[in-house]
């Protein structure tokens, strides 16, 4: 499906279908036509809800208002309307912003997101007519945009879009096939962008770097380990920002083995590494001015006679010891020792993202991601960024008397609380342990359990994985290095 640009006015762009927003309950907007058949067929203009006057080739979809977010739900709900019809082509109208191109760059987002879905493994496609969208700089006011920012705003929203899609497919792909070797040939492939490198390292290089952590952790596979390291520099970076993403291709729990239930969709654990890859991507294809790293720790979580072990201490990279109680809070174990390599990059900023603990989705429901650290400044800047991207996230903050839960009798610290309760602040503390002083108000860690894979249509994700952290980050990115078309604050 492609998304084209226009600079006629609506009414003079031939399509099979045209997509028209309804903020005003009372239909009192100059674009409304059918104010009469609206009214006449009980529709509300709710958000979220569309309406197909076959007669008149028009949906009608209801907003909030005319805010980004609201504009990706309305696409999204016209495309998946549209798309249950014959119709070949799409128009729609801009719907003026005070910024330029940001309501533009959410449509062509919002298109690109709504129209993925993933049938690999099935043996009937679901057919579809739909070849392109239209999207008119027509904004109903004789004002309209430019065609120089709506081509921009476009190409940025495919970018966002497709980055994010790539981390779904990702994740949708079985973890028969998604294992730490797969990855690594994902991550060799993005050498095709300019300027990305990646170096990938295996079970040697993991035990002369003393990461004991995470060979711990991959012991009972019958898979290596795979340490991925894709870099993406241009000339004269003005930043060096490092992502490192929890890659666990699969988590039984190992020996602490997690009941049949919620070991299903476990193949979604490796949804940070995915997050991290796809951000890198998207940066590297918006020609970003910073040095990004996506750091990941590919395994699996396997139980066999080699299996670690509650009881087991591991030594981690940077020396620390680390009593194991639970084989399940295995993605910290492999995080511990990716953050200490991280670190050796000396980043300006670090970021992980991880599906690290069944506690942050109790905390903050299945589509918020926890972000955790010690910079106020830091999580305030995301968590805000984060809501025009149109993804949820929680603050959740710190605190000393949850870090005393991880002592350890036996070694510098246990890998699980001693509470029940907290839980993905416990493990964003345990982490933390793995940054050194220098670092700890460069980082960010990021609990995207939730998020990354829902069993159910939301918005404008489809059921399965989400691409959870990808959009928040390249968004983040782009308003860091003030890129942006449009003026987005
Ligand atoms: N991968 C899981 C966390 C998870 C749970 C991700 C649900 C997505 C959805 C993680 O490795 C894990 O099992 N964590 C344990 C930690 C516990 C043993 C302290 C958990 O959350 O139960
Ligand atoms: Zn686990
Ligand atoms: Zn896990």
């Amino acid at each position: 499906m492609k998304i084209e640009i226009s600079n006629k006015l609506l009414h003079e762009v031939e399509a099979d279908i045209k997509v028209v927003f309804v903020v005003d309950k009372n239909f009192e907007h100059k674009w409304v036509e059918d104010k009469e058949e609206l009214e006449f067929l009980g529709f509300k203009g709710e958000s979220e809800e569309a309406l197909l006057l076959p007669h008149k080739k028009t949906i009608y979809v209801g907003c909030e208002n005319l805010e980004p977010d609201e504009i990706r739900l309305a696409c999204a709900k016209a495309l998946t309307q549209t798309k249950k019809t014959k119709a070949k082509t799409l128009k729609i109208g801009t719907y003026s912003h005070e910024c330029p191109g940001t309501n533009i760059k959410a449509m062509a987002e919002a298109f690109g997101l709504a129209d993925y879905s993933f049938e690999l493994y099935k043996s009937k496609k679901e057919p579809t007519s739909l070849e392109s969208i239209t999207i008119c700089t027509d904004d109903y006011n004789g004002v309209g945009v430019s065609m120089e920012t709506a081509t921009k705003a476009i190409s940025v929203g495919t970018i966002i879009a497709e980055s994010t899609n790539f981390a779904k497919d990702l994740v949708n792909t079985i973890p028969f096939e998604m294992n730490s070797l797969k990855l690594e040939e994902v991550a060799k492939s993005l050498e095709s962008i300019e300027n990305v490198t990646c170096k990938a390292y295996g079970k040697e290089f993991l035990e002369e770097q003393g990461m004991g952590a995470f060979l711990a952790v991959n012991r009972a596979s019958h898979i290596p380990p795979r340490l991925l390291h894709v870099s993406y520099k241009p000339k004269n970076a003005t930043k060096r920002v490092v992502y490192v993403g929890k890659g666990l291709t699969y988590d039984t729990g190992g020996l602490s083995l997690k009941p049949g239930d919620y070991m299903v969709s476990m193949k979604a654990d490796m949804s940070g590494a995915a997050a991290v890859l796809a951000i890198l991507q998207g940066a590297a294809k918006l020609q970003l001015p910073y040095e990004i790293h996506a750091i990941v720790g590919a395994t699996e979580n396997a139980i066999g006679p080699e299996a670690y072990k509650p009881d087991d201490v591991l030594v981690a990279k940077n020396g620390k010891t680390i009593e194991v109680r639970n084989t399940d809070a295995e993605g910290r174990l492999v995080l511990a020792d990716c953050l200490c390599y991280a670190q050796e990059q000396k980043p300006d900023l670090l970021i992980d993202m991880a599906t690290l603990t069944g506690a942050c989705v109790v905390a903050l429901g299945e589509y918020t991601t926890g972000i955790m650290g010690h910079s106020e400044s830091l999580k305030n800047e995301l968590h805000v960024t984060s809501k025009k991207s149109g993804e949820l996230t929680g603050i959740l903050p710190f605190n000393r008397y949850l870090k005393k839960l991880l002592k350890s009798s036996i070694a510098d610290m246990s890998n699980i609380s001693s509470s029940r309760y907290g839980g993905a602040i416990t493990a964003g503390l345990f982490l933390s342990n793995f940054i050194e002083d220098e670092y700890k108000d460069k980082w960010l860690h990021l609990d995207i359990a939730g998020p990354a894979y829902v069993e159910k249509d939301w918005g404008y994700n489809q059921c399965g994985g989400t691409g959870a952290g990808v959009r928040m980050n390249l968004y983040w990115l782009i308003e860091q290095s003030k890129n942006e078309q449009n003026c987005e604050k």
